[in-house]
């Protein structure tokens, strides 16, 4: 999603994850930023597959302010699951 500044970008998604929780879905919700911290996090103690796969099992994964995100190569590989 696209927009400006406190136009409901994160309020649709956030609605879109509880009403998937509603139908029974799994749905993580993360700032992008936190969520690339973590994968770099876990391909430092070699926990990088583990992580991946537990993300893969999730229903919907809601990623929320991508434009706060340093677009390094490893962040991109990080993020579309490319080690
Ligand atoms: N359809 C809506 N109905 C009621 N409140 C809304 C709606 N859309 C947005 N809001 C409210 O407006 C405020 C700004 O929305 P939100 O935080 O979702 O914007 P955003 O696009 O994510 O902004 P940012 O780019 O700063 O992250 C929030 O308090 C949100 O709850
Ligand atoms: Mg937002």
């Amino acid at each position: 999603m696209y927009g400006g500044v406190g136009t409901g970008k994160t309020h649709l998604a956030t609605a879109i994850g509880v009403e998937a929780c509603n139908q029974g879905k799994s749905v993580k919700f993360y700032r992008t930023a936190a969520l690339v911290n973590e994968l770099i996090e876990a391909k430092n103690i070699g926990n990088l597959h583990k992580m991946l796969n537990q993300l893969e099992k999730i229903d919907l994964l809601i990623c929320d302010e991508w434009v706060y995100i340093p677009v390094s190569r490893e962040v991109a590989q990080l993020l579309l699951g490319i080690q």
